[in-house]
């Protein structure tokens, strides 16, 4: 199974298929492919390509891919694919470490990344002609600034920031490193290790098991592929050691805990602000009930001491009417996701979001 992304007019399409696709087996023609997923950010390559490609239909699908945003949202099947092939397309992204993060959920553990890619800065006709177009400028990082391609060296390093082994192989263009240009460098997605972080669930109801709870451990195990989500009971918080753990806190879609708290009520939440590892903390509605909104001060303040940490202290406060239970759970699915798996620039933590009518609305600008 693989998937291209960035395809295009699918010059890398065309080596691959020419490489493993068919085989000559006498008469017999063979293709080592189950699928490929011919994808671009636009679908306005897709009808020459499909003249293009027509040999292989019976294993090509197209369909389109922004490799910048959430992929399970654009309905792709998460950890799915044995190869994924990405020819001078992720340079072209604004931070080449969230779309190398996005790519990594899609591949198996195991699965290979190929990315074709320029290599050096100092090689100014790219500039001269490319830098015309506002698509060059992208890149966010500040080594990126005046050049979007990167050398194989830091390529390995943001890889294994986004949960690949590093460049496992590096095949230039050219053996004189004069005239080397571009490589095909080769990465494998690692295997989630039991150190990722958990996921809490933290509850008032004693056994974990209400049908808010359940439903959405089954949607953030099952739908977004995350291991380790257990429920914990707000009470024995101080006891979990939760500085690896991303936490949903639903306790105050109950009620307003924090505006009636007793003194271990107090302990077990301070445990939690000041330790966990990220929260999307969840009320009811604060337009109804002014008490729901004491979270958004402690945040901003819990934020301030936290500063170092650079923790992710997420509010999501649900109106009247509430969502039906499915639509909840996949909600806060979309918020976590965007929250806790993607990557996100310092400017987009921190968020307090307000969820009306199926729809985010946030404080910032
Ligand atoms: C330089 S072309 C490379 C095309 C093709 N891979 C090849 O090697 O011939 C870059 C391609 O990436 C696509 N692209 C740009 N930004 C993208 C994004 N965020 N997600 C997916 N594709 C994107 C463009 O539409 C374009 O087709």
């Amino acid at each position: 199974r693989i998937l291209e992304v960035g395809a295009g007019t699918g010059s890398s399409t065309a080596a691959m298929l020419d490489g493993l696709s068919q085989s000559s087996d006498g008469e017999k023609m063979t293709s080592r492919i189950e699928t490929y997923t011919f994808t671009d950010v636009s679908s306005g390559f897709f009808e020459k390509a499909q003249e293009k490609f027509k040999a292989h239909k019976n294993i090509l699908e197209y369909r389109t891919l922004n490799v910048e945003k959430d992929v399970s949202g654009q309905g792709f099947d998460l950890q799915s694919y044995d190869f994924i092939v990405a020819g001078n397309v992720i340079h072209a992204t604004a931070d080449i470490k969230k779309s190398l993060t996005n790519l990594q959920r899609l591949l198996k553990p195991g699965g290979k990344l190929i990315l074709h890619e320029g290599i050096r800065q100092d090689y100014l006709w790219s500039g001269i002609s490319f830098g015309q177009l506002p698509g060059w400028w992208l890149g966010v990082e500040p080594i990126r600034q005046w050049n979007p391609w990167i050398t194989p060296a830091q390529w390995d390093v943001i890889l294994k920031e986004a949960g690949f082994s590093g460049v496992d192989l590096n095949l230039p263009d050219r053996q004189d490193p004069n005239l080397h240009t571009q490589s095909l460098l080769i990465g494998t997605a690692v295997e989630p290790s039991s150190a990722q972080p958990q996921t809490v669930i933290v509850t008032t109801t004693q056994s974990g098991d209400s049908e808010l709870i359940t439903a959405l451990k089954s949607h953030l195990e099952l739908t977004l592929k995350i291991p380790n989500v257990s429920a914990v009971h707000y009470l024995d918080l101080a006891n979990t050691d939760l500085s690896k753990s991303v936490c949903i806190s639903v306790m105050e879609l109950e009620r307003p805990v924090l505006s009636d708290l007793a003194l271990t009520e107090y302990n077990n939440i301070q445990h939690l602000l000041v330790t966990c590892a990220g929260i999307i903390w969840i009320t009811g509605d604060i337009l109804t009930n002014p008490s729901f909104n004491m979270i958004t001060g402690l945040t901003r303040t819990v934020r301030w001491e936290r500063d170092i940490d650079e923790v992710n202290l997420v509010t999501l406060s649900v109106c009247e009417p509430r969502p039906d239970v499915n639509d909840l759970v996949s909600s806060i699915g979309r918020l976590y996701s965007q929250q806790f798996i993607s990557t996100l620039t310092a400017d987009k933590i921190n968020g307090e979001y307000m969820l009306r009518s199926a729809s985010f609305f946030s404080a910032h600008v």
